[in-house]
């Protein structure tokens, strides 16, 4: 019989990558969508036919249990989040909601349908339900060493990185306290075609086909010195299916280990399409963060021998990737109005 996978965050870039894994590895794929006529809803069912959903909304307990107990799923992958830094200093107390007791109630809704009580003895109903949690390298914040692995000190420095410590924390708590089967995947930056346009490649691929085509003539950006360790989604979601594999569950850091500043994401976005990006590029003081994560860098080696987890797409492969991609839809858009570009993400 197929095994049966919940989503949550099923609308958005890891969601989609990871439910067409999971499909074309043979799953039964549910997703939870939140919120009346949810837009994003209908552009995942275009992409991927195959996807069922169901109701539902980290906010609230209730819709989480009745989702867990009427989908029975082998494996609940928690990506839904507020995942936009910046927004958790204008929202703090929704992204702590959404991004911290979210994975909370999602925990709760799996240990009640599960049966489980206190003990940390490993009962069948223990692991019947494999739990992977969305946590992220913000976590690790102002670094404490570089790179950075599973026991690295944490030090966020955003209350959307707080909130996620607490999703960490808590998902191994469940572990120990119930023997749980969850596991937390801390993910450094991954991007697609598929990502959010508030993101800093995707917005300068954006903004680097506009350029091109003459749609536009500036960039605004923030700190160009930022660090990152930035991969290929779709490389992502195998490791967070393989992470549930295991026989024993445990925490994994998941990145490139290689490290690339905002500055050379922009060289290189305008270099492809041979522009200088000096022409283009000013700096707004305002995109500027409260407190920055000035460097990220992944020691993926526990992910790389316990998972046999590799990426396959570097660097300059996809920031190719994304501006070649934005590159063919502004033409599309251009030649023949926004209209025709609904089939696309
Ligand atoms: P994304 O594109 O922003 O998607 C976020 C998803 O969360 C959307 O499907 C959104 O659904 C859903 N969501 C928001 N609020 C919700 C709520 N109250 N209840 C249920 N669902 C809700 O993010 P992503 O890049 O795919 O990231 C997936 C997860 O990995 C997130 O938890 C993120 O924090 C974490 N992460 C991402 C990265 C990265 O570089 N991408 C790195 C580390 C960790 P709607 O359609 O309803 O808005
Ligand atoms: N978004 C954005 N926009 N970032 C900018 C800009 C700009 O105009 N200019 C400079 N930056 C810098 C930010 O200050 C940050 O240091 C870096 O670019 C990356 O910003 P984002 O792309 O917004 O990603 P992030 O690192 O804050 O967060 C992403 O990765 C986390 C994992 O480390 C998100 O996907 C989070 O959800 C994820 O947890």
């Amino acid at each position: 019989m197929s095994k049966r996978a919940l989503i949550t965050g099923v609308t958005g870039q890891d969601g989609s990558y990871l439910a067409e894994h999971l499909i074309s590895s043979g799953y039964e794929v549910w997703g939870l969508v939140r919120g009346q006529a949810n837009p994003r809803k209908d552009r995942i069912s275009r992409l991927i036919p195959e996807l069922r959903f169901i109701d539902g909304d980290l906010m609230d307990q209730g819709s989480l249990v009745s989702a867990v107990d009427l989908v029975q799923p082998d494996e609940v992958y928690n990506l839904g989040a507020i995942s936009f830094v910046p927004m958790s200093w204008q929202q703090p107390n929704l992204v702590t909601e959404v991004n911290g007791n979210g994975v909370l109630r999602m925990l709760e809704a799996v240990r009640m349908v599960s049966g489980l009580s206190g003990g940390s003895a490993r009962s069948e109903a223990a692991g019947r339900i494999r739990f992977y949690q969305a946590s992220s390298s913000e976590m690790f914040g102002m670094v404490a060493e570089t790179p950075q692995r599973e026991t690295t000190l944490l030090h966020p420095r955003s209350p959307y990185g707080v909130a996620k410590a607490f999703g960490h924390h808590i998902t191994r708590n469940y572990r120990e306290s119930y023997g749980m089967y969850g596991v937390s995947g801390i993910l450094f930056n991954h991007e697609s075609p598929r990502r959010g346009a508030e993101f800093v490649p995707r917005k300068i691929s954006l903004a680097v086909a506009q350029i091109k085509l003459g749609l536009q003539d500036k960039l605004s950006l923030g700190n160009l010195d930022a660090v990152r360790d930035w991969g290929f989604a779709g490389d992502y979601v195998r490791a967070m299916h393989l992470m549930l594999q295991q026989e024993e569950p445990g925490d994994y850091v998941v990145g490139t280990g290689q490290m690339h500043s905002v500055r050379d994401a922009v060289r290189l976005a305008f270099e492809y399409v041979g522009l200088d990006w000096e022409e283009h590029v000013v700096i707004d003081p305002a995109l500027v963060r409260p407190a920055e994560v000035e460097i990220l860098c992944a020691d993926s080696s526990h992910a790389r021998t316990r998972l046999g987890w590799e990426p396959e797409v570097d660097f300059a492969e996809l920031m190719r990737m994304m501006v070649e991609s934005d590159l063919a839809e502004a033409r599309l858009v251009r030649e023949h109005g926004a209209a025709l570009t609904g089939a696309r993400w």
